[in-house]
């Protein structure tokens, strides 16, 4: 059985200071870990989170890359650069990066094959507004977003990381049902399963107000691999509840 992967998405928090504090207690807090863990932070603490955890068992994730390679892209950070930094994996497609930027699925699959191209994994993030949910949408729109992703990177598609994050549970503290998640993450195993052989050791992660008390019931659906936690990653004994629901 593959290792669960629990990534933090610290999303726009931190300090030099906080970010010592809390990175320091995670790394006490992990021991052994059966677990993959990965903290998804602002870019300019790469270095510092980066220094942090070498060595130590926790891998060090961006939140965003840029879709294009290198030049004129005043603000951009290319795939290269992070890997510069020792990223192993970055977020793209995240639901506040395609409601507050405008990414389009296009532009989603594009960052995902330039993270591939420089050996980062991406973490597609798919997931469903509330008003999609009640319209019956739901899988519609989950797989059409997975689908520009898998079009755009072909037999690469068995090395991302895919996140299913309702937007109406994200950072509202309504979780979806251990239940819910599975009916999608099982929509989703079976979309990567007609694209690659591979599709069962793709980790398919949940995210949305994922927290110590309900981590281990969604972690124990079939096709849930892992989380990806934003407001409970940002405290250390929360964030390591999670990572030993996983283990
Ligand atoms: P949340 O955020 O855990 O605070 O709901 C999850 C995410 O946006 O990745």
């Amino acid at each position: 059985m593959k290792k669960k992967l629990i990534a933090g998405n610290w999303k726009m928090n931190g300090s030099l200071v906080v970010n010592e504090i809390l990175v320091k207690a995670l790394v006490a807090g992990n021991g052994q870990g059966t677990c993959l863990v990965a903290v998804c932070v602002p870019g300019p603490y790469l270095a510092q989170v980066q220094q942090l955890v070498a060595g130590k068992g926790i891998d060090v994730g961006a939140q965003d890359v840029s879709s294009h390679e290198v030049g004129a892209f005043t603000g951009e950070v290319s795939a290269v650069m992070l890997r510069d930094f020792g990223v192993r994996y970055c977020l793209v497609g995240h639901s506040e990066r395609r409601q507050y930027h405008g990414e389009t699925d296009a532009v989603v699959a594009a960052k995902a094959q330039r993270a591939l191209a420089a050996g980062i994994t991406p973490i597609v993030c798919v997931g469903e507004t509330l008003a999609e949910r009640e319209a019956g949408l739901t899988e519609e729109v989950v797989k059409r977003q997975l689908a520009a992703v898998i079009h755009a990177n072909g037999h690469c598609i068995s090395e991302v990381v895919v996140a299913y994050e309702p937007v109406w549970a994200i950072g509202t503290g309504k979780t979806a049902s251990a239940a819910q998640a599975q009916q999608v993450h099982s929509v989703l195993r079976s979309q990567l399963r007609a694209a690659t052989p591979q599709a069962d050791r793709i980790h398919i992660l949940y995210g949305g107000s994922m927290n110590a008390a309900n981590a281990a019931e969604l972690l124990a659906q079939t096709d849930i691999d892992g989380g990806l936690v934003g407001g409970a990653a940002l405290k250390s004994a929360e964030f390591l509840s999670i990572i030993a629901a996983a283990q």
